[in-house]
């Protein structure tokens, strides 16, 4: 009798969650007003975003909201101290994360036998970064949502910041990404991601000079027809010599070449909340994300120090979001023993 009771509370239990439920999901999907309509043409306009049908404009509110409202949860975490990071609204909130993991495919694995022997480098610095401590000013790049490109734009970025401290230029130009794109890409830059194609382009063709950007302009697509064409007005590019590798979850590696000037490409992996919607602190990636992941974001490790604020040490990494994501195109990363940044990485080891 007992259990029966149970059996049947239990049952009505689940029917008034239901109904919660729905109406919770009801209200949700009836957004189109008030405060979350003006919130989205506000997000509209800041993020000059435009969608091809009432649908596909319908589905973008309807994901905006419910990540504006995720953020908003978030950061109230934050404000708590509960979390190391903040997030923000920014140009993928109007996706879901599935969406967001599918715009950024997995990089094929890399080995490489043309990698060089490292240089000689010093024991690292306590806490180093090669754009603020030599006054650099670097372009933060924009690498779009239809082209997935971080391993080109990483690689380009890579090269001009060793370039810029190999020739004490604190304003380099933005080296272009587009031609890593066209002429190491082979037909699929965009959805293929290895910066190794990028680094044996340069180093293995004795006429690759990798041009400014303003001589050889981003475009976020695939060029064709006229794949790899060098820039028609005469252009001084820079010629890179060699690259090296850096053995996986060898962190220390990577601290040493930072701490000597040498910018440190890795791969790693996007597919988070946290990571998509990322504004400042110290990101620490959920658990959950770091077994099989299925997508990858080519960043470029520039320093690395410590947190007075979360007591967390960290990885500056630039990324290639445009200078509106994270900390003015930038995002720190936990610095820990169980969670390497190293994976797959290279760097640009000397210039011709
Ligand atoms: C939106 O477009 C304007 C004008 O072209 C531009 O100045 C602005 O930077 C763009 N905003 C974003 C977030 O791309
Ligand atoms: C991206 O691709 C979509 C659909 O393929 C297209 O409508 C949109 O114009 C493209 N955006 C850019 C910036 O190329
Ligand atoms: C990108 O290249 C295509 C093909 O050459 C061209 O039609 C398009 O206007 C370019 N887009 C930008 C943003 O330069
Ligand atoms: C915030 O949390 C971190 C890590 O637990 C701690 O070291 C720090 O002192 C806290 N800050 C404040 C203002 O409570």
């Amino acid at each position: 009798m007992r259990h029966q009771f149970v059996r049947i509370s239990g049952f009505v239990m689940f029917k008034l969650l239901l109904g919660c439920f729905l109406l919770i999901a009801g209200g949700g999907w009836a957004f189109n007003h008030g405060q979350d309509l003006v919130d989205f043409q506000t997000y509209e306009t800041t993020f000059n975003k435009t969608y091809a049908s009432t649908s596909a404009r319908n589905f973008a509110n309807y994901y905006f909201i419910y990540n504006r409202n995720q953020v908003a949860q978030h950061n109230a975490q934050a404000d708590r101290n509960r979390t190391s990071y903040r997030e923000a609204v920014n140009q993928f909130s109007d996706i879901r994360l599935i969406q967001f993991a599918a715009l950024l495919p997995k990089a094929v694995s890399t080995v490489s036998s043309a990698a060089s022997d490292p240089p000689t480098t010093q024991t690292a610095a306590a806490s180093y970064d090669i754009i603020t401590d030599f006054g650099l000013t670097v372009t933060v790049e924009d690498q779009g949502v239809n082209c997935s490109s971080s391993w080109a734009y990483a690689t380009a970025k890579a090269v001009e910041i060793l370039n810029a401290v190999q020739t004490a230029n604190p304003l380099p130009s933005s080296l272009s990404a587009q031609q890593l794109l066209d002429c190491a890409g082979m037909g699929s830059g965009c959805s293929t991601q290895t910066p190794l194609a990028a680094l044996n382009y340069l180093t293995q063709l004795t006429d690759a000079y990798l041009y400014p950007e303003v001589d050889y302009p981003n475009n976020n697509t695939l060029k064709t027809p006229g794949m790899c064409q060098p820039p028609s007005s005469v252009s001084v590019g820079v010629k890179l010599a060699s690259y090296s590798a850096v053995a996986d979850n060898d962190d220390t590696a990577v601290m040493r070449y930072v701490s000597n000037g040498f910018p440190v490409i890795v791969e790693y992996n996007p597919a988070t909340f946290g990571f998509m919607q990322y504004s400042s602190g110290v990101y620490v990636q959920e658990t959950k994300a770091l077994t099989n992941p299925k997508s990858s974001q080519f960043l470029v490790v520039v320093g690395y120090d410590h947190d007075v604020d979360s007591n967390l040490d960290y990885w500056r990494c630039l990324n290639s979001f445009g200078e509106t994501w994270g900390e003015e195109g930038y995002i720190r990363i936990v610095r820990r023993s169980n969670q390497p940044i190293a994976k797959n990485a290279f760097f640009p080891s000397a210039l011709a």
